[in-house]
Formats: C-alpha cells, sequence, structure tokens
C-alpha cells in the first residue's frame, strides 16, 4: 500500500491537512457546478452526488484530525492515512502526475481498474508509457496545463479502453495543476468521472425523445398533478393545437363535454392508484369537432413507488367507429331484411299449402265422388269401361295424397291447428318413415304454449337439422327432444353420425346453419352446434319464450 500514499507531501507534513481541505473545496466546487450545469438530477448513480455526500462526511473528519492535531501530536490517526482513504473511496478515478514526462506518482485504485491495470503498474512511469494510446490525446491538454498554469475542466469524451476494446466509455475529467510555492507546475492532477451510464441514459432519453417525436399516436405528459408538460407532434395534429398552447395547462382542454363527472373521475381515480386505464374517450380539437380516441394512460413512477408523471397515448379512431357504425347499421338492415324474406316466405308457403289443399283437394275429391257415381252407373257386364273408371279413380286418390303431401310439406296444417308438439310429433314421424333412421322422441309431460311464430322457427329449426342428418350425418341414431326451461323452449337434436367438423360449422357458401342462426337470433336466442368425429353431432337451441319488453 506504500506506493499508494500522497507523494507530494510537503517535507515537514504539517500543511497536510491543508492540503487536503483544499483537495475537498476543489471536489465540493467541481461537484456542484457540475450540479448546476443541469445534470440529469434524477440520476442515482450520479458520481457527483456521492463525492458531495462523502465529501462532506470527510470534512468531519477532516475536523477532528484538525482538533486531533491541535491537541495531541500523539494522534493515531496519520494525515497521510486519511488522504490515503479518501483517495480509494472517493467514487472517482484520481491521479497525480509529476516531471516533465508526466510519471505517475500517485493514482487510486478506481482509475487504475478503470484502466484495466494495476496501481503498481502506474507508479514511477510516464504517461506516455502506461497508456500509449489515449497519451496522444491526453499530453498536448496536459503540457498545455504545465505551461499555462491553468485547469482543463469538465472534459467529456468517448474512449475505448484497453481491458474492453469493444466497449465505448464516457468519461469525464477534471485536470489542473499542482503549483509549487512559486505558482510554477510541477505536476498535474487528474480526476475522472465514469459517466458512461448517465450517458447512456441521456443516450436513450434521446432516442425515446425521438420516437414520441415521430410517434403515430398522440402522446401528452403530465405530471403528478395533471399539468401538461409534454405532447408530441401527431397530438398537435390531431387537436389542432400546438404545444405551446397546451404546455402547463391540464387535459381539461380537450374535454368534449360528452363525458359524465364520473367517468373522468374514475379515470383519475384509477391512474391515481398507480393503475393503467384503457378507454376511448370522446374529445374536442382546437375548432371545437369532436373526435373519438382510444387512450391508454400508463402512471410513472420514481424508485419508491411514488406517481411522478402520467403518460397517455392513444389514437384517433373517428374513422374506424363510423365505419363500424356504418357496418354494424347495414348489418342490422341485412338481418332485418333476412327475418322478413323468412315471413314473407312463410306466409306464401302457408297460403299456398291452403290453397293446394282447400281448391286442389276439394276439386279433386268432387271428382272421385263423381267418378264413383259413375262407376255405380255402369252395367256389370261393361268390363272395359269399370276397369277404366277404376283406375281413374285409383289416379285420382294418388292425386289426392300428392296434394296432401305437397301441402303439408310447404306448411303442415296440423302446426297451425294442433300446435308445435304434434307438429313434431308428425315431423319425426314422417323422418323415421322416409329414412328409416331409429328417431327418439323426447317431448315434455306439460305442454309448452309456444305462439305461432315461434312455433313456426321451432319446426323449421327441426326441419333443417333432419334435412343435414339425412344428407350428411350417415346416422343410425337420431335423438330429438324438446324442453322448457327458464322460459325458453329448447330444441336438442342430436345423431351418432360422422360429427359435423369447425370448418363445416363456419362454412359461408351454405346457409342452412346461417338460417338456423338467424331464425334464432330473430329471437333473441341463442344455438349451439357441436360435432365430435365419429360420435356424432349434438344441436342445441334456446329460444325465449316472451321478453319481458314484449309482455309489457
Ligand atoms: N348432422 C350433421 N352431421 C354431419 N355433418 C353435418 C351435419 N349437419 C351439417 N353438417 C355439415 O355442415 C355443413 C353445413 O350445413 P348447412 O346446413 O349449412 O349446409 P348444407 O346442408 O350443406 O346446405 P344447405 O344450404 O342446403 O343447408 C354441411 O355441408 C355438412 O358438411
Ligand atoms: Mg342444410
Amino acid at each position: 500500500m506504500a506506493e499508494r500514499k500522497y507523494n507530494l507531501k510537503k517535507e515537514n507534513g504539517t500543511t497536510l491537512p491543508g492540503k487536503i481541505k483544499e483537495f475537498i473545496d476543489f471536489l465540493e466546487i467541481i461537484a456542484s457546478e457540475d450540479l448546476k450545469a443541469g445534470r440529469k438530477k434524477t440520476d442515482q448513480n450520479d458520481p457527483m452526488k456521492r463525492i458531495l455526500k462523502s465529501s462532506v462526511d470527510l470534512r468531519k473528519v477532516l475536523k477532528d484530525l484538525e482538533i486531533n492535531n491541535d491537541k495531541t501530536e500523539n494522534s493515531s490517526l496519520e494525515p497521510t492515512d486519511i488522504l490515503d482513504s479518501l483517495l480509494n473511496h472517493i467514487p472517482a478515478g484520481i491521479a497525480i502526475l509529476e516531471g516533465p514526462d508526466l510519471r505517475y506518482v500517485s493514482i487510486n485504485q478506481m482509475l487504475a481498474d478503470l484502466n484495466g491495470l494495476t496501481v503498481k503498474d502506474h507508479i514511477g512511469r510516464p504517461l506516455k508509457e502506461v497508456l500509449p494510446d489515449a497519451a496522444k490525446n491526453l499530453l498536448p491538454i496536459m503540457r498545455k496545463i504545465m505551461k499555462s498554469g491553468e485547469a482543463v475542466l469538465a472534459r467529456e469524451f468517448s474512449i475505448k479502453l484497453p481491458k474492453a476494446p469493444d466497449k465505448e466509455v464516457y468519461l469525464k475529467d477534471y485536470l489542473f495543476p499542482i503549483l509549487d510555492e512559486k505558482g510554477r507546475a510541477k505536476g498535474i492532477g487528474a480526476i475522472v468521472f465514469d459517466i458512461t451510464h448517465t450517458k447512456e441514459v441521456e443516450i436513450s432519453y434521446e432516442k425515446l425523445a425521438d420516437i414520441l417525436e415521430h410517434a403515430g399516436e398522440m402522446i401528452l405528459i403530465t405530471d403528478r398533478a395533471g399539468t401538461i408538460e409534454y405532447v408530441n407532434p401527431a397530438f398537435e395534429n390531431v387537436t389542432e393545437l400546438q404545444s405551446n398552447e397546451v404546455l402547463g395547462k391540464n387535459p381539461r382542454v380537450l374535454k368534449s363535454g360528452k363525458h359524465a363527472k364520473k367517468f373522468y373521475k374514475e379515470m383519475w381515480d384509477t391512474i391515481t392508484r398507480g393503475k393503467v386505464w384503457k378507454g376511448i374517450i370522446t374529445n374536442k380539437k382546437k375548432s371545437g369537432e369532436l373526435y373519438e380516441e382510444e387512450m391508454i394512460i400508463t402512471p410513472l413512477k420514481d424508485m419508491d413507488g411514488k406517481i411522478t408523471r402520467f403518460v397517455s397515448s392513444g389514437r384517433d379512431i373517428t374513422e374506424r367507429i363510423h365505419i363500424q357504425n356504418k357496418l354494424q347499421d347495414s348489418e342490422e338492415r341485412l338481418r332485418k331484411l333476412a327475418v322478413h324474406l323468412q315471413n314473407i316466405r312463410e306466409e306464401e308457403r302457408t297460403s299456398l299449402a291452403r290453397e293446394i289443399h282447400d281448391e286442389l283437394g276439394q276439386l279433386l275429391t268432387a271428382m272421385k265422388m263423381d267418378i264413383q257415381s259413375l262407376m255405380k252407373s255402369i252395367p256389370s257386364d261393361q268390363k272395359a269401361l269399370l276397369e277404366k273408371t277404376n283406375s281413374i279413380d285409383d289416379m285420382i286418390s294418388l292425386s289426392l295424397s300428392t296434394v296432401r303431401k305437397i301441402s303439408s310439406d310447404l306448411r303442415p296444417a296440423i302446426l297451425d291447428h294442433l300446435g308445435l308438439m304434434p307438429a313434431i310429433t308428425w315431423q319425426t314421424e314422417e323422418f323415421k318413415k322416409r329414412t328409416n333412421i331409429n328417431c327418439k322422441l323426447v317431448l315434455p309431460k306439460k305442454e309448452i304454449s309456444v305462439d305461432n311464430e315461434r312455433s313456426t322457427a321451432v319446426y323449421r329449426l327441426l326441419q333443417e337439422a333432419l334435412t343435414n342428418i339425412t344428407r350428411h350425418s350417415n346416422a343410425s341414431k337420431v335423438k330429438v327432444r324438446v324442453a322448457q326451461k327458464d322460459n325458453m323452449v329448447i330444441l336438442e337434436v342430436s345423431d351418432n353420425g360422422r360429427g359435423i367438423t369447425r370448418e363445416q360449422k363456419s362454412n359461408e357458401s351454405t346457409y342452412g346453419l346461417i338460417g338456423m342462426r338467424e331464425r334464432v337470433s330473430q329471437w333473441h336466442g341463442s344455438i349451439e352446434i357441436n360435432g365430435k368425429k365419429g360420435k356424432g353431432t349434438s344441436l342445441i337451441a334456446k329460444i325465449p319464450l316472451k321478453l319481458l319488453m314484449e309482455s309489457k
């Protein structure tokens, strides 16, 4: 450790505490000047701050020492030890160079480490030899200082040090002459700070600022109280307010009057609790025009978790909302049209079914009666004539049943005359007959009273489901269940066929399932279709029987 002694001390040693004091004074001056120069005050790693603190503490030690020195010669603390300790605990690199070739006479551990060498590597050797690269730059400056006797303070520069040649290190140094009694420079004192961290923070601040300036999003930054500190050009563009018109003001300048007090209170409560607020807000431009902003407000906190600022970023979604509304409107119109068409189709089917059944049916029945009375008046020996009229009678019977079938396929009279449950029973029976598929029907014990229109909906749902089973499922068993629960009529149809796939379910080119969904949504109901490969398909449709609104 001996080599780290303060080699420039005066021979008698008595002035040493005074020297230390001068040294501390010097540190304090540069530290406070540096702070005044506007270094980021929030940076906890600021070496200057640490120096200020430690130099104040050291001053206390020094005071004790001076008192001790005054009072007793037998102080156990050697001034050189004090200086030694001071040099090695100050968070700065310190070196003293002496003589025309600027040899290191003293260097503290920190600077030796920074140079990537030991203290020993420096002592007694000229700068040019120890740090050949850095010397190219440093020597001319140091020579100038030696000559002029004037210090060069707060020089900032970046350098690649031998220990990590790939990494750029930012340093700040204070170079000052050490004068003899006659005022001539005998050597140079150097204090070096590694400001890489601070510099990197500064650079990332600059980058951040650049990003904010060019961001497409509107950015607004306020202090803890909500006073605007920054807005970016995107904000200026949308709001038509220039930054100088809003800085120092409250974001209230954007208030549209479209939200209740509660809305703003909730927002403020959220962010002051340290939480992020997200939402869509209607704001006002300078011209008075309103715009919709999708906004996120994030509270920024310091190291103690205290909120320091609020950053709001947002985008103008007025156009998007406009398009969305238009889309919704047109979807709504299309849906209404679909419902309307379905209703018309149902009405037409009903009247067509009735017409065919009544008109054609009656006509055929009359024909049948006529032919039968004709048959009676034909003599029994007129075999050929009798055969002909018999055949006509058979054809009329066939036509009658065809008419009945066509008419009930169009719309079963049973639905209108007897209601949903009998119609479903009839429908499943027909299905069984037609397909030979085993079909189990479960009806509620108590009759559900379903109005005509909803009955039609349920009936058509079952019809489409059964048609799909016939066409696509390859099933051998089908179960149909109708039930009532929570004021809803529930239709369940399941089969044990191949199972509908996810893609088939969302197929946009077929209309069976789409029609089912439309029918259900018309009554504010729901439909769920599930398929399991090889296990079958199930469909559950729920239709509210009467909405509260309707019963009013
Ligand atoms: N029970 C089922 N089992 C297996 N696949 C089914 C079943 N029901 C429907 N699918 C599949 O879902 C697809 C869509 O049914 P959807 O009823 O919408 O159309 P579609 O019956 O093919 O034609 P349409 O528009 O005439 O009804 C069908 O093409 C079929 O592949
Ligand atoms: Mg279908």
